[in-house]
């Protein structure tokens, strides 16, 4: 019997998570951020002073992490870093490192042990073209870089973490250009996604879309 998978990608602050979120809990799935795997490591590096550039130390760090899943909560060697990984600054280590070619291939088998009864909901940048190109529903999730920019800001002020407008969008399309420019499982839609702009959409309406295509592929 074969895992139904649901994959959306798309850029930074596209509101993938949570249109992964809600889709998997309106439909009882599990859920994959697989951003939140290239944070951890990016954290773990930082911390036993692995350099961005060292590709054969990150990949061996990543294949001995020692993670664990409490809920929505993410526990790196029994402790809750779950908002480290949340700052921006996790986020801009993650997409430095997540480059590496040996990186990825380090995680690979770990995401596809996320697919299990009754199915999975994944999100991140190659989860329909390189991760689970079986996937029955492909969303490449977009929107123009303001409208992503503005949302990140709310999410980091209503968490009363200081942020600046102008700084974010610079962070974010600089983040675009490189998940989009480099060699290896490059930021693109998969051949048979289906493009989903939600610049003008509320995150009701966008989930609704996704489960009626889902719907409709039953
Ligand atoms: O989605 P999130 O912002 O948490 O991802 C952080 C970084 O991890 C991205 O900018 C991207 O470089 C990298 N990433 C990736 N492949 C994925 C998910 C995330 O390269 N499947």
């Amino acid at each position: 019997l074969s895992v139904p998978v649901i994959t959306i990608d798309g850029p930074t602050a596209s509101g993938k998570g949570t249109l992964a979120a809600e889709v998997a809990a309106r439909l009882g799935y599990h859920t994959l951020d697989s951003g939140m795997l290239y944070r951890v490591v990016g954290l773990a590096a930082t911390r036993a002073g692995i350099a961005a550039s060292d590709e054969a130390g990150l990949a061996a760090l990543a294949s001995r992490l020692q993670l664990r899943f409490d809920g929505t909560r993410v526990l790196l060697a029994g402790e809750d870093v779950t908002d480290l990984l949340r700052e921006e600054g996790a986020g801009v280590m993650a997409s430095q490192i997540s480059v590496w070619p040996a990186l990825r291939t380090a995680l690979h088998d770990l995401q596809c042990g996320f697919r299990q009864l009754p199915g999975l909901v994944a999100d991140g940048r190659d989860m329909g073209t390189v991760i689970f190109p079986q996937a029955g529903l492909k969303v490449f999730l977009t929107a123009t870089p303001a409208a992503r920019a503005e949302r990140r800001y709310k999410q980091l002020i209503s968490k009363g973490i200081p942020a600046k407008l102008d700084d974010l969008r610079q962070d974010l399309e600089a983040r675009d250009a490189r998940d989009k420019g480099r060699a290896t499982a490059p930021l693109k839609p998969a051949g048979d996604a289906i493009l989903l702009d939600n610049s003008g959409l509320d995150v009701d309406a966008s989930v609704q879309r996704v489960i009626d295509w889902w719907s409709e592929r039953q």
